[in-house]
């Protein structure tokens, strides 16, 4: 549809940029906290690991205070587990406690609401050690972690996100290195363990309502538009399935606490059905977030599957689709660019995304990711002269606007990422953040924050609640 006249962005939009507690902080294993499944991992050959990425943990006020400068009204960040329980459960670290107060009281002073995900990517080691997700125990561990959160943080924080992508965790675990690679039958028990997060983050929106009757959570999935390759009935088909498998399965699940029919189905020809404790039915029934927050970056083609195990192997990663025999086949899109990356740029989708979404279920929407990876170059002068960045949030944040005069509920846009942090399977020198962070992959130098251009141009559009793009 074209519009005749473009809404505005509603009054107090919260316009801000995203991080994650392991990507972002460093300190890995400073004042008390334990390691992460992301600290035992193995890292990609080549790139830097998660030790210090941006040392945010030390220069979180300097940080704060150039959000502040830019005008964010808000600011979503992770919570590491493992530095409130250093072995996810048990002892509680004070040490922990205190500096995400620190943090909150510090974005509080500068007007900013702070937006925190509960669980992004970095589980416990110790629960790892356990079976992680495949042990029920950890969906106790996380209503315990979560509880904690509520009584120390929630007089301050209004808006929750439950888990960062878990529908990333199950279907590109290998990517972005949440999947014990040791698991036997990995994709039984990858949606057994799906399950459990399921009824954890049931069991989290539950209990948030009932102990911060004024404050807000949601689920936080990677979502995108799927686009059948061709117009050939099979190859909607698999467009069907894999919008069921990579989206629905887990927005119908945290909204109506049904699995969606599609995936239900491809589960049980597969064999991956998990097992469902009795009254798992009913706390997932029970739980209602109220609103959806995605992570946007691009959408997703595929085609038949032609069934000869050609799309067996890897699994892509974020935004690169392999497939599945007999379900469906990764394609390339002809009408998009791409990234450095080989992520394909799709802001017409991101439209596509807001009002599929907010179809389906009629609930406020924020987007807690969307961004663009690229080898930033500093030049003389101090000078980051990121124009394609301006150009792809530009880009997006105009689609944003459609989607509001489609009638859209959208009521804020947190762009990957503030400042620069470490990439999950790509290093430190795919940049993201409107702050540069002066380092290299395996030098440190002085990580000083260097404002970028995109700095000065989405302070700009926020000033202006996003009229001057
Ligand atoms: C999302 C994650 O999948 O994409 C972030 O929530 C991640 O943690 C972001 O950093 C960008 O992906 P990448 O692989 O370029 O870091």
């Amino acid at each position: 549809m074209k519009h005749a006249k473009l809404k505005d962005f509603p009054d107090n939009f919260l316009w801000g940029a995203s991080t994650s507690a392991y990507q972002v902080e460093g300190a890995w294993n400073e004042d008390g906290k334990g390691p992460s499944v992301i600290d035992m991992a193995n890292h990609t050959e080549g790139v830097t690991d998660f030790k210090v990425t941006s040392d945010h943990y030390h220069h979180y006020k300097e940080d704060i205070s150039l959000m502040a400068e830019m005008g964010f009204k808000t600011y979503r960040f992770s919570i590491a587990w493992t530095r409130i329980y250093p072995t996810g459960s048990g002892e509680l670290n004070p040490k922990g406690i205190e500096f995400y107060n620190n943090l909150i009281d510090e974005l509080i002073d500068k007007g900013i609401e702070p937006l925190v995900t509960m669980y992004h990517f970095d589980l416990p080691y110790a629960l790892q050690e356990k079976g992680g997700w495949s042990n029920r125990e950890t969906v106790d561990a996380f209503e315990n972690y979560a509880r904690t959160l509520f009584e120390n943080f929630g007089d301050r924080v209004k808006y929750w996100l439950t888990i960062n992508e878990q529908n990333m965790m199950i279907l590109h675990g290998d990517a972005i290195g949440t999947v014990d690679p040791n698991l036997e039958n990995p994709k039984k028990e990858l949606y057994q363990q799906n399950h459990h997060m399921l009824v954890a983050q049931a069991k989290a929106m539950n209990l948030c309502h009932q102990m911060l009757p004024g404050a807000k959570i949601g689920p936080a999935p990677n979502i995108a538009n799927i686009y059948p390759a061709s117009s050939s009935p099979e190859d909607m088909i698999a467009a069907d399935n894999y919008a069921a498998i990579r989206n629905w399965l887990y927005l119908d699940m945290a909204v109506y606490g049904r699995y969606n029919t599609i995936a239900w189905n491809y589960m049980e020809e597969k064999g991956y059905i998990p097992v469902i404790q009795e009254g798992d039915m009913e706390i997932l029934k029970s739980a209602k977030p109220d609103f959806i927050a995605f992570n946007y970056y691009t959408s997703q083609t595929v085609e038949a599957s032609r069934d000869n195990g050609e799309e067996a192997g890897h699994t892509g990663d974020q935004q690169i689709s392999v497939g599945e025999p007999g379900v469906y086949k990764g394609a390339k899109n002809p009408n998009l660019k791409v990234n450095e990356f080989g992520w394909e740029i799709d802001p017409v989708g991101f439209r596509t995304t807001f009002r599929q979404i907010y179809d389906r279920y009629q609930l406020p929407l924020i987007v807690t990711e969307n961004g663009l990876g690229a080898f930033d170059k500093l030049e003389e002068g101090d000078i980051i002269n990121d124009s394609y960045r301006i150009d792809y949030l530009r880009q997006h944040i105009e689609q944003i606007k459609l989607a509001i005069t489609d009638g859209v509920e959208v009521f804020g846009y947190c762009p990957w990422s503030a400042i620069d942090l470490v990439s999950t399977h790509q290093g430190s020198s795919k940049r993201y953040g409107f702050i540069y962070v002066n380092r290299d992959e395996f030098d440190l130098k002085d990580l000083r924050r260097i404002r970028k251009q995109s700095f000065y141009w989405y302070k700009d559009v926020i000033a202006t609640n996003g009229a001057n793009l």
